[in-house]
């Protein structure tokens, strides 16, 4: 007897996983922890199990790695199931010129769940396009890095019992590391306020602090003076108090220099600079160490960096009691243990379910059109600009409803960063429009009958001519002034 095949989850952004999925991921780690123990390390797996004994998971990276790959595998073995591995781009087919989306298509034969890696940002969510089996995303360019997550709230978790209220400040290149922009939505999405402290010109990318306010909820509040030139602190994302609704509270309410500089920080958590993701290697970074941590509100906070470290975390911070980086570390393994149980179903009554509770993702409307139709995504570092991956993409956008859902911006399908320009264009009728709220009629065959551009300029080389004055027949606030006339 068959029993009836589970339905492929993939995990290419934290946002895939509820509150709930993630709260039970972390049970079960700790079940494993308590299950396995090292005699000697309370956060170290010492011991093996034989639950995914029939099953095997493909690692697939072809950007370096040690942590990630090396902790998979390891999680992978600990449960007693078997691993194959594609870690040098070189020696693999990618050498020959193979897209990902046929590497994975065929891979998926080889195993029962994948792990990737990429440069390019959206590259995981390309490989669960084709993939029949679960992907995991290690990492995609800058975009996210959701297991790394995992592990750092699991940490903060055991360290501090719970998430919310917390106060996190992060240091660094915010724009470029992938860890920073699964972990600042987790954050707020279980309720701590997050502290940037970014590297001059590496603060947090525009579509990132967008979602953090629009759809986390978070109010950001900025203070009358810089902290410190090495490390200025300007701002504070406060979650609302209940991070599934609304804000409870408006910014003018938050004394806001009190809000950065009086209460405590809870951890301060540290990244490298992504030289691989900047044209300018040699740019200043800021540097944490004994004397920063002095500063009286650091004294009871934890250091956290997802590691490797390049001189911006300091060694001699490795005896403090507060450094836990090595723990954060060493818990990868049975929070992807617990990871790759739930995905391969080894946990009767429990297994992830799509945003059952938790923070709801909202479902947003697609505009989807081949690669040769219209605009591609503007991030160059977008898988979609990948030659190889060219005949496998597409020019898929969520349209995400602005100005009181009067317009819409686009969040590319794959690397998730938004587009706020373009015009729409008519493919029948050859004329195009700046009136974006043309997307916003529901039915998809609407949508299916137009095409976006990056500008005028692109509109009229295919071929379309301007339309002043459309009217979107479902705005309704024009509705409204219409029947009123
Ligand atoms: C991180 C990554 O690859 O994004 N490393 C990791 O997985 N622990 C952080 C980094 O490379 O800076």
């Amino acid at each position: 007897m068959t029993s009836k095949p589970l339905p492929t989850r993939h995990i290419v952004s934290i946002n895939d996983l509820s509150n709930r999925d993630i709260e039970t991921i972390f049970e079960i780690a700790q079940a494993y922890l308590d299950e396995l123990p090292d005699p000697q390390f309370s956060y170290r797996i010492g011991r093996s199990t034989h639950v995914a004994s029939n099953f095997i998971l493909a690692s697939l990276f072809y950007e370096p790695s040690t942590r990630t790959r090396l902790s998979f595998e390891s999680a992978m073995l600990r449960l007693g199931g078997q691993t194959i591995t594609s870690a040098d781009p070189a020696t693999s087919s990618a050498a020959k010129g193979e897209s990902l989306a046929d590497s994975v298509r065929v891979i998926a034969n080889y195993a029962d769940l994948m792990v990737i890696r990429h440069p390019r940002d959206g590259a995981a969510r390309l490989a669960a396009d084709y993939s029949p089996i679960p992907v995991i995303n290690g990492g995609d360019g800058s975009h996210e890095h959701p297991t790394q997550t995992l592990c750092d709230l699991f940490t903060l978790k055991k360290k501090n019992r719970h998430l919310k209220n917390l106060k996190i400040a992060i240091s660094g290149d915010l724009r470029g590391s992938r860890t920073i922009h699964s972990f600042v939505y987790a954050l707020a999405r279980f309720g701590a306020n997050i502290m940037p402290m970014p590297a001059r010109g590496m603060g947090l990318p525009a579509h990132v602090d967008r979602r953090l306010r629009e759809e986390f909820g978070c109010k950001i509040v900025t203070a009358s003076k810089a902290e410190s030139d090495d490390a200025p602190i300007d701002a504070l994302y406060v979650t609302p108090e209940e991070p599934h609704q609304p804000s409870l509270f408006s910014a003018a309410e938050i004394n806001l220099d009190a809000a950065l500089t009086e209460k405590k920080v809870d951890a301060v958590y540290v990244t490298r600079f992504q030289k691989e993701r900047w044209a300018d290697k040699d740019q200043p970074y800021p540097r944490i160490d004994k004397k920063f941590l002095n500063a009286p509100k650091y004294s009871g906070a934890s250091v956290l960096h997802p590691l490797p470290r390049v001189g911006e975390l300091d060694a001699s911070l490795d005896t403090d009691i507060r450094a836990i980086y090595f723990q954060q570390a060493a818990y990868g393994v049975p929070v992807r243990m617990a990871l790759i149980s739930l995905l391969l179903g080894l946990h009767k009554g429990k297994s992830l379910h799509k945003f059952e509770g938790g923070f709801a993702k909202q479902s947003l409307p697609i505009y989807d059109q081949p690669r040769s139709v219209g605009m591609h995504c503007p991030n160059k570092n977008c898988i979609v600009h990948e030659p190889m991956e060219s005949q496998y993409v597409r020019n898929r956008f969520f349209i995400v409803r602005t100005d009181a859902g009067e317009s819409c911006k686009l969040r590319c399908g794959y690397c998730e960063s938004d587009v706020e320009k373009f015009v729409v264009a008519h493919k029948k009728n050859k004329w195009f429009s700046k009136d974006r709220g043309m997307l916003l009629r529901p039915d998809e065959q609407h949508l299916r009958e137009l095409i976006v551009f990056a500008d005028e300029a692109d509109a009229r080389e295919a071929g379309f001519h301007f339309r002043r004055n459309f009217t979107n027949p479902l705005s309704p606030v024009r509705e409204r002034l219409k029947s009123r006339s």
